[in-house]
């Protein structure tokens, strides 16, 4: 069977990282985790004063995204592949609230999306990847062979997130993280560069009612199916 780029689009908080990775699993891919990256990239901001009361220092950064070099490096014993930045793991750092609430500043900048899609685009080169985010189906691979596009409720979303948050031993509350997940949704998809929007020819898995393994089992379906084709 061929190898594809299988593109998982949608919301935050909707499952896509726990879809993507056990299918990545599943078929043997590569799983990238796109979101991290621009987390990644407030976090160095956030380390390096960059953001210094809430304002981002954009000529700043720009000259300092040579010095960020991010990469995923899978650790032993552990269920996904971790975030490094500047060589050090940053995957549960990435993933606190400062972060969740500064990332939108991030992720509008021209240059740093700029940044981000090419290594994207070399992480995908050899296909055989499954990539999630944003804009993976419409801007960084719009050829991909199979695109999805998940959406769920948002109380749903709210108490995924809240419970994932609270089991990786981070403070935080139900209404910080229900106003935290709509202030991100109305930015991914408002602002001018790459906004969340669904790709035409992209398949919508609503998952406010389907288990994991549910939901697994009809990406696994179309996968084949698209590996099938010649
Ligand atoms: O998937 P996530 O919640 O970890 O993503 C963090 C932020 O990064 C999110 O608010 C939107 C942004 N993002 C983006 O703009 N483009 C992507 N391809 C992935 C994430």
């Amino acid at each position: 069977m061929r190898k594809i780029m299988i593109a998982i689009d949608g919301y935050s908080s909707c499952g896509k990282s726990t879809l993507a990775n056990a299918l990545a699993k599943k078929l043997d891919y590569l799983y990238v985790d796109t979101g991290a990256m621009y987390r990644a990239v407030t976090l160095y901001c956030l380390q390096n004063n960059l953001i210094k009361e809430g304002k981002l220092q954009i000529r700043l950064l720009k000259e300092s995204m040579d010095n960020i070099k991010i990469e995923f490096r899978n650790i032993s014993g552990k269920e996904r592949s971790a975030t490094f930045l500047n060589k050090q793991n940053v995957e549960n750092e990435i993933r606190k609230m400062e972060v969740s609430n500064e990332v939108s500043k991030i992720s509008v900048i021209k240059f740093v999306r700029e940044k981000m899609v090419r290594l994207q685009q070399q992480m995908g080169s050899q296909k055989g990847v499954v990539m999630e985010g944003r804009d993976i189906g419409t801007i960084v691979f719009p050829d991909a062979e199979l695109k999805l596009f998940m959406t769920a409720n948002i109380k749903t979303r709210v108490k995924r997130r809240y419970r994932e948050m609270v089991a990786n031993g981070i403070g935080v509350t139900l209404e910080e993280v229900k106003k935290n997940v709509i202030s991100r949704d109305y930015k991914d998809t408002h602002r001018k560069e790459s906004p969340l929007i669904q790709a035409k020819d992209a398949i919508v898995i609503n998952n406010t009612l389907l288990s994991q393994d549910e939901q697994l089992d009809i990406a696994v379906k179309l996968a084949k199916e698209r590996m099938a084709i010649t």
